[in-house]
C-alpha cells in the first residue's frame, strides 16, 4: 500500500483509558446534577463574563449539560470544564475577536449541507458529505486544550481519528504534509470582510502528526453535536499543540509535498511557528508560556511539555531542536 502508515509509530498505550473518557451515556446521566447558577458565580474567571447570560441554542431532544458533572475528567484527574465555559469563551475570528461574542454571532451559521473535499497527493480523492464521515468509528476523548494566549480548558470531545480518513484516501508516497482549510463565506462570517487576515483560515500538520492516534476530527462535545462556536460541523483537535492548530469548520483537506502555508504562521512567523507544540520552555515573544490560566480556576498552573502528552508524542520530534522548530 502506497501510503505513510508504515512510518507512523503507533503509541503503545492509550492516552486516556476508556474508563476516563466516559461514555456518552455517562455524561448524559450525570448532566445537570449541580446547579449551574451556583457554580457560575464561583467559577467564572474574572473578566471573562462566562455565565453572564449568554446561552447556547440546544439541539432538540438533547439536554444541555449545565455543569461539569463530577466524574468527567482527563487522565491527569483534572475535571472537564463546564459546557457553558466551553461554548461561551471561544476563539473564532471569522465571527469576531470577542471571545464572549462568538456564541451569539454563530447562532445562525449554516452547517448543512456540508462537504469536505479530501485530495491532493492521494490515490482516492473524494468529497465527503459530513454524514459520510460519521461512519468512521466515533470516539470519546477528554483532552486539554491549551491556547497560545496562555489559558486552557479540559474538553470532552466526540470524533474520529484523522488517520482513519487518511487511510481511506491513501496518501501517495510523495505526501509529507496535510493542509486544512476553513470555509470561506464572508456572507456568513462577518470577520472575513475585514482586511487584516489572509482568509480563509488555514492550518497544517506533518503527515505523521496527522496520522497520530491522538489527532481527532471532532464532531461533538459533551454528547452534543458540535456547537457552531466550537467549529461545527467538524474541526480538528491536536491536543499537544497550541489551540490555533485545531482549525474549525473544515471544508478542505489536502495532502502536499511542501509544507503548507498557515494563517498565523504567515502573519507572524516569529510568534506562531508551524509546529506550535505546547512548550513551557519557549516563550511567545510577548509573554511567558511557562504557566497558564485554566478557565474556572483562580490560580495559574504550570504548563506541561506537549500539554501533558509527552509520552505519546515526544518521539515524533526526536532529533529536532524545539526552540528552533517551535
Ligand atoms: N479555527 C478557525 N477557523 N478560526 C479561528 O479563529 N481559532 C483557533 C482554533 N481554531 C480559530 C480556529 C484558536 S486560537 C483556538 S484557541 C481554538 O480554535 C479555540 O477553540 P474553542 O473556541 O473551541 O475553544
Amino acid at each position: 500500500m502506497d501510503n505513510k502508515l508504515k512510518h507512523v509509530a503507533v503509541p503503545s498505550s492509550e492516552i486516556t483509558s476508556e474508563s476516563a473518557y466516559f461514555s456518552r451515556r455517562d455524561w448524559l446521566k450525570t448532566m445537570g446534577i449541580a446547579s449551574a447558577a451556583t457554580l457560575l458565580a464561583a467559577c467564572a474567571p474574572r473578566g471573562t463574563g462566562i455565565g453572564s447570560g449568554t446561552t447556547v441554542s440546544p439541539t432538540p431532544g438533547i439536554p444541555i449539560p449545565d455543569s461539569a458533572p463530577g466524574g468527567v475528567s482527563d487522565e491527569l484527574g483534572d475535571p472537564a470544564n463546564r459546557f457553558e465555559e466551553i461554548t461561551n469563551y471561544n476563539n473564532y475570528y471569522e465571527f469576531t475577536t470577542d471571545k464572549e461574542g462568538v456564541a451569539r454571532l454563530s447562532e445562525g451559521f449554516q452547517t448543512s449541507p456540508w462537504s469536505v473535499e479530501v485530495g491532493g497527493l492521494v490515490h482516492n480523492p473524494k468529497t465527503y458529505a459530513v454524514e459520510d464521515l460519521l461512519r468512521f468509528e466515533q470516539k470519546e476523548r477528554v483532552y486539554r486544550l491549551r491556547c497560545v494566549e496562555a489559558w486552557s480548558m479540559v474538553i470532552p470531545w466526540q470524533g474520529f481519528e484523522l488517520g482513519d480518513l487518511l487511510q481511506e484516501v491513501e496518501p501517495m508516497s510523495s505526501a509529507e504534509y496535510v493542509a486544512f482549510t476553513t470555509l470561506y463565506d464572508p456572507g456568513q462570517y462577518p470577520g472575513q470582510s475585514g482586511p487584516f487576515y489572509p482568509w480563509p483560515y488555514t492550518e497544517g500538520l506533518r503527515l505523521d502528526e496527522a496520522y497520530h492516534r491522538l489527532t481527532l476530527v471532532a464532531t461533538g462535545l459533551y454528547g452534543q453535536p458540535l456547537p457552531n462556536q466550537n467549529g461545527a460541523p467538524l474541526r480538528l483537535v491536536v491536543p499537544w499543540k497550541y489551540g490555533f492548530k485545531s482549525i474549525k469548520a473544515i471544508v478542505k483537506i489536502e495532502l502536499t509535498e511542501q509544507r503548507p502555508e498557515t494563517l498565523w504562521n504567515t502573519i507572524a512567523p516569529g510568534e506562531y511557528g508551524f509546529y506550535s507544540n505546547v512548550n513551557p520552555g519557549v516563550d511567545h515573544p510577548r509573554w511567558s508560556q511557562a504557566s497558564e490560566r485554566r478557565i474556572g480556576e483562580l490560580n495559574r498552573r504550570a504548563t506541561l511539555m506537549f500539554n501533558g502528552y509527552s509520552e505519546e508524542v515526544a518521539s515524533l520530534y526526536t532529533g529536532m531542536d524545539l526552540s528552533v522548530d517551535y
